[in-house]
């Protein structure tokens, strides 16, 4: 077997493969079975900073039910009125999937705003995530809000969890900024140890009978990896940070491409949930066999051979418009 290694977010991985926040982590039997079929760490599903916020609803009493599952130094959380049943149940299922496996374990935040809520990366620090997520999630629908006042958001967010924590934290960002390059680097500056990219919405689909709009998540398919290509092969040159694919990662030989284009790791949901956890070794054996057949030992001295400044043909990475693509051939 190849050496797989990669480091991220100052971690050493076994190899590449994490698998994202969804479903399948939210269970640590899940989890303990995906750690054995190889994946090198995990992303817990995401708390949104709403669970954090919705402390006044009353649910807290429930959350006694989670004290046994906390460590010690964390007992008092479900006592204190400011946490809800969620969230104090988000810092008891980090325990114990801390517990239960010896890969790396990534908590996500979900949220936008910079508030009070932020105080609780520090909880998340103290349940042992070796590291956070942070999914900022912001459609912006308001007329009155510029996209210079999104921008600005994301990045207090990030400096005020930076600002709290020493655990390193990725930002897991949506593709739809005017200026993808100039914002990645400013989330660089701001403190961000790692860029995720690209997290995937909810798109709404239209029932003509019912006449109702109904929230409609499909999960990915590999078509949805050239975006991300583009942007990590970009992107590479330009950020300390490292760089993570998400999106449209199903195979070994997608895998294989990311880490070309410059990423220190991919992070894959749909593919599991579609094939189940045992696509995890089938995409890691696959993977090794191509560094096989190719004569490569070892996985590393890979990583960005295919970012843009590597490659023969830089403009290849920008070519976005149809003239330019017909030129040379489609299919
Ligand atoms: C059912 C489901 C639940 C998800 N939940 C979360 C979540 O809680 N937090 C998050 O950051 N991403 C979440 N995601 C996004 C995935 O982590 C992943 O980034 C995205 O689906 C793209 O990767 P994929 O093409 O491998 O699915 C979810 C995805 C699915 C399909």
């Amino acid at each position: 077997m190849a050496d797989l290694t990669t480091s991220y977010l100052g971690l050493t991985l076994r190899n590449p493969l994490i698998a994202s926040a969804s479903p399948l982590s939210a269970s640590v039997e899940t989890i303990r079975q995906m750690a054995e079929a190889g994946v090198a760490a995990v992303v817990l599903p995401s708390l949104f900073e709403e669970q954090i916020e919705l402390r006044d609803l009353g649910v807290h009493d429930a959350s006694k039910a989670n004290q046994a599952l906390l460590p010690d130094a964390l007992q008092h959380i479900p006592e204190m009125k400011e946490y809800n049943q969620g969230a104090g149940g988000y810092l008891a299922h980090i325990y114990q999937v801390k517990k239960a496996v010896s890969i790396s374990v990534i908590a996500s935040l979900n949220g936008y705003y910079s508030g009070g809520w932020v105080q609780y990366a520090r909880l998340i620090e103290a349940a042992g995530a070796d590291a956070l997520e942070l999914n900022i999630y912001h459609l912006a629908t308001k007329p009155h809000i510029s996209g210079t006042e999104v921008e600005q958001m994301y990045l207090n967010l990030v400096r005020s969890v930076k600002d709290k924590i020493r655990i390193p934290v990725a930002v897991k960002i949506s593709p739809y900024f005017s200026a993808m390059t100039h914002m990645a680097v400013q989330l660089d500056q701001a403190g961000a140890d790692a860029l995720v990219l690209f997290n995937r919405f909810y798109q709404p689909d239209i029932d003509p009978e019912m006449e109702q709009v109904i929230p409609s998540l499909e999960l990915s398919d590999a078509r949805e990896l050239r975006l991300r290509l583009r942007w990590v092969g970009i992107l590479a040159q330009y950020v300390k940070a490292d760089l993570a694919v998400t999106g449209g990662v199903h195979s070994g030989l997608d895998m294989l491409k990311c880490v070309l284009a410059g990423a220190r790791v991919v992070e894959v949901a749909s593919a599991l949930l579609k094939y189940g956890v045992g696509h995890i070794a089938t995409m890691l054996s696959d993977l090794d066999t191509w560094l096989a057949e190719h004569g490569h030992e070892a996985l590393r001295p890979l990583h960005g051979r295919m970012s843009q400044p590597n490659v023969a043909d830089p403009a290849a990475f920008e070519r976005a418009n149809y003239m330019h693509v017909l030129k040379t051939g489609f299919g």
